[in-house]
């Protein structure tokens, strides 16, 4: 077998195993897919290689019961790990062959996955291929230059072609609309003491090496200041502070937009993860950063306040900033060895 690396984050686009076997070649297309953005970091996703096939299974130990009672964002976070998988396939000259949801007996079996016929990668794959090491979530301010409106289009083609719509908000009036339901979801979350918990497991100080959850460099802090954040987080409420901070960063972001499917169940869940990723990977390529505001999403009341906002009809799935600024550093994530795994939950 190929060799499986301790940091996926190192993984080289030379070292495909060209002459190895298909299961060496899945394998090693598994460090790019793993290399895909989900809440909290969690990265709650399991994979294994029978044969010709990857199976891609939800981890549900890693499940945010609190903030995503219904795993919504959990399904999203696989979503995000097949569309990497897929866009690496393609990059490696293969059609990728996906049958999502194949066993009705088992919900937490989210995919199939094959290497299909070759074919010749585009220069559009070639890009998004390239763009996978290059996204990050951003959470700073943005610098305050537009985003081409071409380019916005074409984000919401590439939403359309996995089953989503792209809402972009960009007029000051919604934009002050949509950053009041921010608002008042961080209010929310943060007066609450199992939310907070929650947050509290998945935020580490700077110099903690683990492999999973949100550093505290990822949330703009210095190694001092990490040390006693998951502290803070966890004891006061902060609500009030954190939103007034969102309020700002969204008011003041050039665009804002909102992900939304026509149904809310997982096959729609899985759709709008892929459609998530495949937004984020075409962003970075054209240099654009992107943070997510979920929490009008995560409390019901707000969320059909939200989906009025975007027209009444859709369910929206995922609320997000975007611009231009200065590329973060990475976040960990796990070896793949701890997620291959051939007994479940064992
Ligand atoms: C479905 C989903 C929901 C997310 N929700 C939030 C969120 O509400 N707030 C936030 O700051 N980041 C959110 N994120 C971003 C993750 O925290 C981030 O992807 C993870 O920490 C890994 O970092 P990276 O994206 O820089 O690789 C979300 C990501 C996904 C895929």
């Amino acid at each position: 077998m190929a060799d499986l690396l301790n940091n996926p984050w190192d993984v080289a686009e030379e070292d495909f195993p060209w002459n190895g076997s298909t299961s060496e070649k899945l394998q090693f297309l598994l460090h790019y897919a793993v290399l895909a953005p989900s809440g909290h970091n969690t990265q709650p996703w399991l994979f294994r290689i029978a044969g010709d096939t990857i199976e891609l299974y939800v981890d549900r130990s890693r499940a945010l019961e609190k903030i995503d009672p219904q795993g919504r964002e959990l399904i999203m976070s696989c979503g995000t790990a097949l569309y990497h998988l897929r866009v690496a396939i393609r990059h490696y000259g293969y059609e990728p062959v996906v049958q999502t949801f194949p066993d009705l007996d088992d919900p937490d079996l989210i995919a199939f996955v094959r290497l299909g016929r070759p074919r010749a990668a585009t220069l559009e794959d070639h890009r998004r291929f390239m763009a996978i090491k290059r996204r990050r979530t951003h959470r700073m301010p943005f610098d305050p230059v537009p985003v081409p409106d071409a380019e916005l289009q074409a984000l919401q083609r590439v939403a359309q072609e996995e089953g989503a719509t792209l809402h972009v908000i960009q007029d000051p009036d919604r934009k002050k609309r949509l950053a009041a339901l921010i608002a008042e979801g961080d209010r929310i979350q943060g007066a609450n003491k199992e939310f907070r918990r929650e947050l509290a497991r998945w935020i580490h100080p700077n110099l903690v090496r683990v492999r999973d959850g949100i550093p505290g460099y990822a949330r703009g802090l210095g190694d001092l200041r990490s040390l006693t954040d998951p502290i803070l987080v966890r004891t006061f409420d902060w609500g009030q502070e954190q939103a007034e901070q969102d309020r700002l960063l969204s008011e003041n972001s050039p665009a804002l937009l909102v992900l939304s499917t026509t149904a809310d169940n997982a096959v729609e869940w899985l759709a709008a993860g892929q459609a998530l990723d495949g937004l984020l990977l075409m962003a970075a390529d054209y240099g654009l950063f992107v943070s997510f505001l979920n929490q009008p999403i995560e409390i019901p009341e707000l969320r059909a306040r939200l989906m009025d906002l975007i027209g009444g009809r859709d369910f929206p799935q995922i609320v997000m900033r975007m611009g231009y600024g200065e590329a973060p550093r990475e976040t960990p994530r796990r070896p793949i060895g701890d997620m291959l795994s051939i007994n479940r939950y064992l």
